[in-house]
């Protein structure tokens, strides 16, 4: 409980920087690969939890909710995956895990010394680039990411399967409407967001109940805050049905310029 208060002292830092501000995101990487096997995705999972749990807590989607992630991932079997805030590559790690052969998974981190950390543990646990990819940047940098993911990543209108939207609250859903703008999404897609009550996404949320039925069905999971059982937490999950201007067609018309 002590050191999930001192890490909350430090909240003003993360959200800022996107690491907690003692190097606890840089010594993971030494921990990983003094303690995990090489090319174990299993064990490189176990040996960062235990690091998180026994450690220095890390803002990773965790155990609990990542049981949550991996239901998804295996529910809707993507080709082509994105992911809003990699942090030091855990939930990316999760996701490789259990996506079919051949798929492919975007992350895209904000701050560059995480993006660092987490290619370093995915080299270690034997992900290449064409299985796992970060991308330095974001969402709303002024289009620099956005012609990334479409210049090299083959991301169009249609192509997009699985969303995990877990960065920063406030670009929850400025960032779900950056990607229904370039109409990435199909019917059938799935967009997960964590994080729904702590720090809580009040806007997404209301975004989705309005449009619950008509463009999205949305399920609801309660868990808890990662690697603690005190603080509740919500993960929602959403399948894209529709765009509400595209008739019967779903959301597969062509892509704003
Ligand atoms: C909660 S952590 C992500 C955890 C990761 N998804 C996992 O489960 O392992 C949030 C991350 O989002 C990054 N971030 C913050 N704002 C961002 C933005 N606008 N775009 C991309 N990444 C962002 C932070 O630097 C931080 O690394």
């Amino acid at each position: 409980m002590a050191r999930r208060l001192r890490m909350l002292m430090r909240m003003g830092n993360l959200t800022r920087t996107g690491q907690v501000g003692d190097g606890r995101e840089e010594a993971l990487v030494e921990h990983v690969l003094e303690h995990a096997a090489p090319g174990d995705l299993d064990d490189v999972i176990r040996v960062i939890d235990e690091y998180a749990y026994r450690q220095a807590t890390l803002i990773n989607v965790g155990d609990e909710k990542g049981l949550l992630l991996d239901a998804a991932v295996r529910r809707a079997q993507p080709g082509l995956l994105l992911e809003l805030g990699t942090y030091c590559g855990y939930g990316a790690l999760r996701m490789a895990r259990v996506m079919p052969p051949g798929a492919r998974l975007c992350s895209i981190e904000f701050n560059a010394a995480n993006a660092s950390v987490a290619r370093r543990i995915w080299d270690h646990a034997g992900l290449g680039e064409e299985r796992v990819a970060v991308l330095h940047g974001t969402l709303g940098d002024g289009g620099a990411t956005i012609g990334r993911l479409t210049g090299r990543y083959g991301f169009g209108p249609g192509r997009v399967d699985f969303v995990f939207v877990d960065h920063v609250s406030d670009a929850y859903l400025p960032d779900l409407r950056r990607i229904l703008d370039r109409r990435w999404l199909h019917p059938g897609s799935i967009v997960l967001a964590d994080n729904m009550k702590v720090p809580g996404a009040p806007r997404y949320r209301e975004y989705l109940r309005d449009a619950e039925g008509k463009e999205w069905r949305t399920r609801e999971h309660r868990t808890h805050v990662e690697y603690q059982s005190w603080v509740r937490d919500l993960v929602l999950e959403s399948e894209y049905l529709r765009s509400p201007d595209a008739g019967d067609q779903g959301a597969t018309g062509a892509a704003p310029a």
